[in-house]
């Protein structure tokens, strides 16, 4: 399908038929023929390159919001993804630095102990502008995603505790219900410096909290009527439980990724397959439907997907990552 077309951006409706069979209580395999129907269409939508990587689970070269506007309405049941947090440092000015190894608004960490540690975007180099930047691209991130998603989808959305209030304030702003977040304990070398030139002076401070844990918003696209009603209709509107005896809890521990999975996927940011694939799960109540990660990077939700038997859908700008992914993903996936 091409970019931008009329028939890619329509939305599907819940036809007669499907009505007849929620009545019925045929409804999960009308849900299923629906969804993949959807499927269908969506891997084909947008972007100028894509990768099939498995019978369900897409890797489409393309800008997140781009895609995302060529994409039906009502056609993901949930949004996974962990986005470029303060914007600036996946811009090509600011990123060619981290590629170069030169640093910039990207720290790289000193190796103290032997062990080489992976490049941090600073975030308090961000100024007034940035900010507003900031707010009007996650803006229009979530106005795309309320269009994209199913009523009662939910969206797990990383962010970072300096920026959080701003990214998840533009999600209320654009409808959406906030309904948590997910902290993943994780031990950062982010914060705990003592003043920068003036340490021996001042041994005794810190300038800011070392940082030991990562926010993920949770949102949900407002519905009408029950929850029931509304797992029958679309399969969303609630979070997968872990069993029968524990529901899906918002606090998860998960050391930093490291060893055999960098290795597969040598991505900055690359989140842990032990951490993705809860919350991949979690999304979909049911275990039915299609999840999509607009800047899937080392194609970390892809593979946790996967792993989950989930179809799911990816979007990344950069060329090299894009490749990365694609190259990382049975490797991610198999683990
Ligand atoms: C924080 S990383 C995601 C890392 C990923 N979760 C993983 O585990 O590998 C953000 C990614 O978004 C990509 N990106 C930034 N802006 C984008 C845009 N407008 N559209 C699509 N991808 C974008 C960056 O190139 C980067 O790979």
């Amino acid at each position: 399908m091409g970019s931008g077309s009329a028939i890619a951006r329509k939305a599907a409706p819940v036809t007669d038929r499907e009505e007849t069979a929620i009545r019925e209580g045929a409804w999960l395999e009308e849900l299923c023929a629906r969804n993949s129907g959807i499927w269908k269409n969506l891997r084909q939508c947008g972007g100028q390159k894509r990768a099939h990587l498995s019978e369900r689970v897409t890797s489409v070269h393309a800008d997140a919001l781009q895609w995302m506007r060529d994409a039906p309405g009502s056609s993901v049941h949930a949004v996974v993804t962990d986005p470029p947090y303060g914007l600036i440092e996946y811009q090509e000015k600011n990123h060619s630095k981290l590629k170069a190894g030169k640093g910039g608004v990207w720290r790289l960490p000193p190796s103290w102990d032997g062990a080489k540690r992976q490049p941090l975007p600073r975030f308090t180099v961000l100024t007034g502008s940035d900010h507003n930047a900031l707010a009007a691209f996650f803006g229009e991130l979530a106005e795309e995603t309320m269009r994209t998603l199913v009523p009662g989808g939910h969206v797990f959305i990383a962010s970072n505790p300096l920026l959080s209030t701003v990214v998840f304030h533009v999600f209320q702003k654009a409808g959406f219900e906030k309904r948590g977040e997910v902290i993943r304990l994780v031990q950062t070398l982010r914060g705990g410096d003592r003043p920068k030139g003036s340490e021996h002076e001042f041994s005794g401070v810190t300038v800011m909290p070392r940082s030991g844990w990562e926010p993920w918003g949770v949102f949900r696209k407002r519905f009408t009527g029950t929850v029931a009603g509304n797992l029958r209709k679309w399969g969303t509107g609630g979070l997968r439980r872990v069993s029968e005896n524990e529901p899906f809890r918002d606090v998860i521990m998960c050391s930093p990724t490291r060893g055999p999975e960098r290795k597969i996927a040598p991505h900055p940011s690359l989140k842990p397959q032990r951490f993705m694939r809860q919350i991949v799960r979690a999304a979909l109540p049911l275990g039915e439907g299609i999840v999509c990660d607009p800047f899937s990077g080392g194609a970390s939700t892809l593979a946790a997907a996967e792993s989950a038997g989930y179809m799911a859908i990816g979007t990344e700008r950069d060329p090299d990552y894009f490749a990365l992914g694609c190259a990382a993903f049975p490797g991610l996936s198999g683990l």
